[in-house]
C-alpha cells in the first residue's frame, strides 16, 4: 500500500484524512459550525494559496477532497520555512532530566507517518501524517511570520513575531538549549512533544511490544490518557499559563481571543488518536463526549480562575480579556436597547460583567454531582464576579477569591472524574441547559459561545448512543448562527433560539 506514486500518496493523504474525519464525527454539521465559531474569532484562512498549488500539481478531483481539510496547504507551507532559537525562553516542565527530540524523531512511515491507519497494531501509526496534513498546530509557527502574525507583532513592537518568546512559548516547541537532546526545527510548531513531553527517556522504550502506558509516563510522557491532565495541557496554550499569555493587548493588536471547549475542539483538531479506556482497550462508549465535556468543563473553571488570581497579582489592572468582551464592544442601538430593557441582572448599570462562561453551564452538572459543593462554588464564583465586575481596585482581594473559588473548582473536578456517565444523565443535562436560554443569554455572549459547543457536544454524543434528532440538529444549528458575530450578539433572540433547542427535545 505504501509504494505509490507520490502523487497519488498525496491523493491517500487527503483521503484518508477526510475519511478519518467524517467516520470519527458522523455528525460533520457541527464540526462545521465550531469551524464558523472559530473563523469568526479572527483566523484568516490561507486555504486559497494551498489550493492553487495544489491543483497546479494534482487532478482537479484532489482540490475538491482537499475542501474537506484544509491540510495539504499546511505541508507546503512548512516546507518553505526557516526558524531560529533565541534565548529567554520560558523552561517547559523536564520530567527527571528529559530533554525533547523534536517531532522528526516520530515521523519515519514504520512508525507515525503511515498514510493511512492501521488496524492491526495498538495505534493507528498515521499520527504524523494526520498532524501535518489536517491539523493546524502544525502550522502554528507559521502563522507567527503571516500577515496577521506581523501585524501583531509590528503594533506591539515586538520584532519579529517568529523570534518573540512571548509568542513563541504557545506557537513552537520553544524549549531552552539545555532541554534539547538534539537539534531541530522551531518551523515544526505546535509539535509532538508539546502535548507528548519530552521524549529523550520513553522515545526507544515506547515501541516495546510490552511497553507500560504508566511506565512510559514516568519517563516523561505526558499523561494524555488523564482527561483532565489532557485538558490542562491544551489550556496552557489555549486559556493561558505562568509566563504564556494572551490578554487585552495581544487581542487589542489583533491576536484571536482565546476559547475552548474539550469536546469540540478534539473534534475539529482533528483526532490522531483513537480514544481508550484505564486498561488500554478502545473505547467505545458513545457518552465519551459528555465526559469530556464535564472534565473539560471543570477544568476550564478551575484554571481559569487561576488565570484571573495570576491577572490580579500583577500585570495591568482591570484586565479587561477577564471580562465579558461585548459589554464594551457592541454598537450603541436605541432608544431602548435590549440591555436597556432587561436593567442590567446583577450589576450596577454600564460595569462591565465578569465573564462567567465557564461556570455558566458547568454550574448545572455540579448541582447534580455534589449540590452543597457546587452550593459553596456558587458562591464563591459570585463574589469573584462582584469583584472584577465593580473593577474593584484591591487586587488582594480579587487575587484571594480567586484563589479560593479555584480551590472549590479542583476539589469538583476531581468528584466529576469519578461520576458515571449514561444517556439519561447527558439528557437531563441537555434539557436543564437549553430551559436556561433566558439566564445563560444574559450572561453575556461569551456565556451564549460556551452554551452552544456544550449543547452541540451534548447532542452528539446523545444522538451516537442513538437519539439522533433532526430538529434538534437543525435548531442547535441555528445557535452557531447567532453567535457568528458577536458584537451583533442579541440576547433575547438567543434565548427564543434555546427554547427551540429545548421544545426539540420533547
Ligand atoms: C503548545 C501550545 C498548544 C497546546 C498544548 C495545544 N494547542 Fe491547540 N493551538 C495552539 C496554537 C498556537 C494554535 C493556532 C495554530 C495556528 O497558528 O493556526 C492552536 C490551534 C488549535 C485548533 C484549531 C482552531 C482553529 O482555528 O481551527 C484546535 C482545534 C486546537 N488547537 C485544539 C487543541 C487541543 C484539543 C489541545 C489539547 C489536546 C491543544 N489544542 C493543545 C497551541 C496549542
Ligand atoms: C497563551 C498562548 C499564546 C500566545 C502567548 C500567543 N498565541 Fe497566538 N494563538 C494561540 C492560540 C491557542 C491560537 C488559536 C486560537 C483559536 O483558534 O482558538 C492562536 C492564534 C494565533 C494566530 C491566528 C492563526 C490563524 O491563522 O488561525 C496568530 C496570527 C497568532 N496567534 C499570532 C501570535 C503572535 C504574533 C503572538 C505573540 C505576540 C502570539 N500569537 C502569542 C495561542 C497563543
Ligand atoms: C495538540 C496536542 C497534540 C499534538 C501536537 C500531538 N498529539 Fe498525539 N495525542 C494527543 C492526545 C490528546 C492524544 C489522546 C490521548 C492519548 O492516547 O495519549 C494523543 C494520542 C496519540 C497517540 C495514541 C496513543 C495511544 O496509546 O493510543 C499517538 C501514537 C500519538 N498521539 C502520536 C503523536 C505524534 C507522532 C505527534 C506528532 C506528529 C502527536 N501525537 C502530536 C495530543 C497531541
Ligand atoms: C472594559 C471594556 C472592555 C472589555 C471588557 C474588552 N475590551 Fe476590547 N477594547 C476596549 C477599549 C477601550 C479598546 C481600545 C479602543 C480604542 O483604542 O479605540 C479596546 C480595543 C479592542 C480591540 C481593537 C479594536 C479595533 O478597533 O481594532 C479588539 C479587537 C478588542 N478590544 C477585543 C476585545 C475582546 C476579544 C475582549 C474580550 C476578551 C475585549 N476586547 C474586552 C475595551 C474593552
Amino acid at each position: 500500500m505504501e509504494r505509490r506514486a507520490p502523487g497519488l500518496q498525496i491523493w491517500f493523504a487527503i483521503v484518508a484524512a477526510a475519511e478519518y474525519n467524517s467516520s470519527q464525527y458522523q455528525d460533520s454539521s457541527s464540526e462545521g459550525g465550531v469551524r464558523v465559531l472559530l473563523h469568526r474569532l479572527g483566523h484568516a484562512r490561507r486555504s486559497t494559496l494551498a489550493l492553487a498549488a495544489l491543483a497546479a500539481t494534482l487532478p482537479s478531483a484532489l482540490a475538491a477532497a482537499q475542501s474537506h481539510t484544509d491540510g495539504p496547504l499546511r505541508v507546503m507551507l512548512r516546507s518553505a520555512l526557516s526558524g531560529e532559537m533565541h534565548a529567554d525562553i520560558p523552561a517547559h516542565d523536564s520530567p527527571m532530566g528529559a530533554k525533547y527530540v523534536g517531532a522528526g524523531s516520530c515521523s519515519a512511515v514504520a512508525c507515525h507517518g503511515g498514510i493511512q491507519p492501521r488496524s492491526v497494531t495498538r495505534v493507528l501509526q498515521n499520527e504524523y501524517s494526520t498532524w501535518v496534513t489536517s491539523d493546524k498546530h502544525a502550522q502554528a509557527y507559521s502563522s507567527l511570520t503571516g500577515p496577521l502574525g506581523k501585524q501583531i507583532a509590528a503594533t506591539l513592537k515586538l520584532g519579529p513575531a517568529e523570534k518573540a518568546p512571548r509568542c513563541l512559548v504557545c506557537h513552537a516547541l520553544s524549549v531552552e538549549p539545555a532541554l534539547r537532546a538534539r537539534d531541530f526545527d522551531l518551523n515544526d510548531g505546535v509539535s509532538c512533544e508539546s502535548c507528548h513531553g519530552p521524549a529523550s527517556q520513553w522515545l526507544g522504550p515506547h515501541i516495546q511490544a510490552n511497553s507500560v502506558h504508566q511506565k512510559m509516563v514516568a519517563l516523561g510522557l505526558y499523561d494524555n490518557k488523564n482527561i483532565a491532565l489532557r485538558t490542562e495541557k491544551c489550556l496552557t496554550c489555549h486559556l493561558g499559563a505562568p509566563g504564556m499569555s494572551v490578554d487585552h493587548e495581544l487581542i487589542a493588536a489583533g491576536h484571536p481571543d482565546l476559547t475552548f471547549e474539550l469536546d469540540s475542539f478534539s473534534a475539529v483538531e482533528p483526532p490522531h488518536w483513537i480514544e481508550k479506556t484505564a486498561d488500554d482497550q478502545p473505547n467505545t462508549d458513545p457518552l465519551f463526549g459528555t465526559r469530556a465535556w464535564a472534565i473539560g468543563q471543570s477544568v476550564q473553571l478551575q484554571q481559569s480562575l487561576l488565570r484571573l488570581a495570576r491577572h490580579a497579582h500583577s500585570g495591568p489592572w482591570p484586565e479587561f480579556s477577564e471580562m465579558d468582551c461585548i459589554t464594551c464592544h457592541h454598537a450603541l442601538t436605541g432608544p431602548q436597547s435590549w440591555r436597556q430593557k432587561t436593567g442590567f441582572p446583577g450589576h450596577r448599570a454600564g460595569d462591565p460583567p465578569y465573564n462567567l462562561a465557564r461556570y455558566a453551564l458547568f454550574r448545572h452538572f455540579a448541582a447534580e454531582v455534589d449540590p452543597s459543593l457546587n452550593d459553596e462554588l456558587a458562591a464563591a464564583t459570585a463574589r469573584v464576579s462582584a469583584l472584577v465586575t465593580a473593577m474593584s481596585p484591591d487586587r488582594a482581594a480579587v487575587e484571594a477569591a480567586a484563589n479560593h473559588a479555584a480551590e472549590l473548582a479542583g476539589r469538583m473536578s476531581a468528584e466529576i472524574e469519578r461520576t458515571g456517565y449514561d444517556r439519561p444523565r447527558t439528557e437531563r443535562l441537555l434539557r436543564a441547559i437549553s430551559s436556561d436560554g433566558e439566564a445563560i443569554s444574559l450572561d453575556g455572549e461569551r456565556t451564549a459561545e460556551q452554551a452552544t459547543m456544550t449543547v452541540d457536544s451534548l447532542y452528539i454524543a446523545d444522538a451516537k448512543a442513538g437519539a439522533a434528532n433532526p430538529a434538534t440538529r437543525s435548531a442547535i444549528d441555528g445557535l452557531f448562527k447567532l453567535v457568528s458575530n458577536p458584537s451583533a450578539y442579541n440576547a433575547p433572540q438567543f434565548a427564543a433560539q434555546m427554547h427551540r433547542v429545548h421544545d426539540s427535545l420533547r
